[in-house]
């Protein structure tokens, strides 16, 4: 019968909730999940939108550590305002990556759920960017994606539970003047992230990207008024959006009910562009 709970009754283990899984199979088809003790890792979680998404983890019960690279004192000072415990390293090293995950894991247990959010901008027309500018967001954006996930999937694949979620861009749908090296490193985690959905989805780990659009942070409010108006004007909602409005979204996809989404693009743009 369709919407009947099957999950764990048929002989076959492909009906279950998560093929693979030995945590998974604890929740049933609606029921409230336990995530008590889940360990939830967000990159670039002190500030704006990874901010907003450490918050509302913790405030769903995730044991949740939140990672920065450049302010001392404001990390310091989210973390004694939330009880998140943040931890600095810079994504775009390898090493770096392996061994805070390590601590982390060591911390508060293995992350299961891991949110790469970090990110920069060097925004300027192709003609006038310069090879570093390219090179730091591309790192930053994209590679330290391939960093954290290379850090997480083994002890992922070992339980066989994980979420992930990667903060992609509306200008990695679209394009944006101004951002080739931006637009490229978050088309880039587009992709990256249906690969590794891929090679995940039988170890009961999902991989899925937000592509966000123009969301009220420090980010945006570095765009000059006039062209931050002219973009505006382009969203159907007429207005940016609110980190927590992209909280809520990372919030579903880390879910233990998200288990049967992978691969997917979830789009948070206020209208600004439907794919
Ligand atoms: N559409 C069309 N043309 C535009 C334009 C736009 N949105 N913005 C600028 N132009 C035109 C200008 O009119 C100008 O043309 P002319 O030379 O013929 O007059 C030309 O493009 C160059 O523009 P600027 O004078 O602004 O060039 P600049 O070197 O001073 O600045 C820039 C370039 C820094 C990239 C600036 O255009 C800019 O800030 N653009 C916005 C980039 C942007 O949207 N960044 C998003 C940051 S937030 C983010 O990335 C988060 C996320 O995921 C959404």
């Amino acid at each position: 019968m369709y919407g009947a709970d099957i999950s764990n009754t048929h002989p076959d283990s492909r009906w279950q909730n998560e093929p693979g899984s030995t945590k998974a199979n604890r929740f049933r088809v609606g029921a409230v999940a336990d995530v008590v003790g889940r360990t939830a890792l967000v990159t670039g979680g002190t500030r704006g939108i990874g901010a907003a998404i450490a918050k509302a983890l913790r405030d769903a019960d995730y044991a949740v550590a939140a990672t920065y690279h450049g302010n001392d004192e404001a990390a310091e000072g989210f973390e004694a305002a939330t009880g998140i415990p943040v931890f600095k390293w810079d994504v775009a090293d390898d090493e770096a990556c392996a061994a805070g995950v390590a601590q982390i894991a060591a911390t508060l247990g293995p992350v299961e759920i891991l949110v790469n959010n970090a990110g920069i901008t060097r925004d300027a027309m192709l003609h006038k960017l310069s090879s570093e500018q390219w090179r730091d967001v591309i790192e930053t954006d994209l590679t330290a994606c391939f960093n954290m996930c290379r850090a997480v999937i083994p002890g992922m694949r070992k339980v066989g539970y994980g979420r992930i979620v990667n903060v992609s861009s509306i200008n990695g749908q679209k394009g944006q003047l101004g951002q080739t090296n931006y637009a490229a490193a978050k088309a880039g985690l587009l992709g990256f992230t249906k690969a590794l959905a891929l090679e995940s989805a039988a170890k009961g780990i999902t991989v899925n990207a937000i592509a966000s659009g123009y969301i009220a942070t420090d980010m945006v409010a570095a765009v000059s008024r006039k062209i931050l108006d002219g973009i505006v004007a382009q969203i159907p909602v007429d207005r940016l959006g609110r980190p927590d409005e992209v909280a809520r979204a990372v919030l579903f996809l880390a879910s233990d009910e998200a288990g049967f989404i992978t691969g997917s693009p979830l789009t948070v743009n206020g209208g600004q562009y439907m794919t």
